[in-house]
């Protein structure tokens, strides 16, 4: 076998065997409000998914599609950036961070006993393994790791933080939903085209919402986290005093009182 022969076998080789992340790589776009967006069968059906929620929780596809494509724009403005970023699992990462808000009775997402981060990542990691497109090669433990990371720490302000940048951009990109000025790593021109097409005028009265009808619909799940708060504030009966960390914490504080009183 000539040389020329055995490298251009390599070279063959080589790209067949999967990357281990899609860092980088060159997969298909097309154009979103005017952003240029990846295109794979997954991420189609991801928004299929998410566009099932319009005739009930409107502002919740508009919320997601918005954090996508925000992302999105930052990375098209910075190709350093954006050769580090896995197009793919961060607009899954983004797309699907709210399945566990979805009120519809029937939903395949929201579960009667994890909190509402949980449900989104682990109904996020179903879609992907089950989907006809997804490869184990592909969707490897680090990818599935960084997309379920992102969701189950979404509203958790500084655990991210050491993170991957993956599942790091996954959150900033729906931090720019977040009230305040414009970010400097969007172009204004992209931040018009986005909210043109995906409005933001319903997004804090929905999930007003939907945050009560959790507290209201699983309390036992959502006890000691920033939903209980909605709980306490607005559902009638509602009442965490005995169910939050402290409360054991206290329980466990007598007994020990009580059995040791000297030491
Ligand atoms: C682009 O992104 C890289 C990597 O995150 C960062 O170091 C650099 O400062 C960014 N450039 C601009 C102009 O924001
Ligand atoms: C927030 O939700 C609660 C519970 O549904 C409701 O009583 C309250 O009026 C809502 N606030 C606004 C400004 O919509
Ligand atoms: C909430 O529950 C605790 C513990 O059961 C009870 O002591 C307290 O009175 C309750 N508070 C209200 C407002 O019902």
């Amino acid at each position: 076998m000539k040389v020329s022969t055995i490298v251009s076998a390599l070279a063959f080789a080589g790209a067949t065997v999967a990357a281990p992340n899609h860092k980088g790589k060159h997969l298909p776009t097309t154009k979103i409000a005017n952003i240029e967006v990846v295109d794979t069968q997954l991420v189609r059906d991801a928004i299929a998914e998410v566009k099932k929620f319009i005739p009930l929780q409107p502002y919740l596809y508009n919320h997601v599609m918005r954090s996508w494509l925000f992302g999105a724009a930052a990375f098209n403005n910075n190709a350093t950036l954006k050769a580090s970023i896995d197009l793919e699992a961060h607009a899954i990462g983004t797309l699907m961070h709210d399945l566990g808000w979805d009120m519809r009775p029937n939903s395949p997402w929201v579960s009667k006993q994890h909190r509402f981060e949980v449900d989104g990542g682990a109904g996020a990691l179903k879609f992907i393994q089950e989907h006809p497109t997804t490869k184990k090669c592909e969707w490897n433990e680090l990818r599935l790791g960084w997309v379920y990371d992102a969701i189950a720490l979404q509203a958790i302000a500084d655990i991210p933080e050491f993170k991957s940048i993956q599942t790091q951009w996954m959150i900033k990109s729906v931090g720019f939903e977040f009230p305040g000025p414009r970010s400097p790593l969007i172009k204004n021109e992209d931040y018009d085209s986005i909210l043109a097409e995906f409005p933001n005028d319903y997004l804090f009265r929905g999930t007003n919402a939907t945050f009560t009808w959790m507290a209201a619909t699983k309390p036992d799940a959502h006890y000691n986290t920033f939903i209980q708060d909605f709980g306490t504030a607005f559902v009638p009966g509602f009442n965490a005093t005995g169910h939050r960390l402290f409360d054991v914490i206290q329980g466990g504080l007598a007994a020990e009182v009580a059995a040791h009183p000297s030491s």
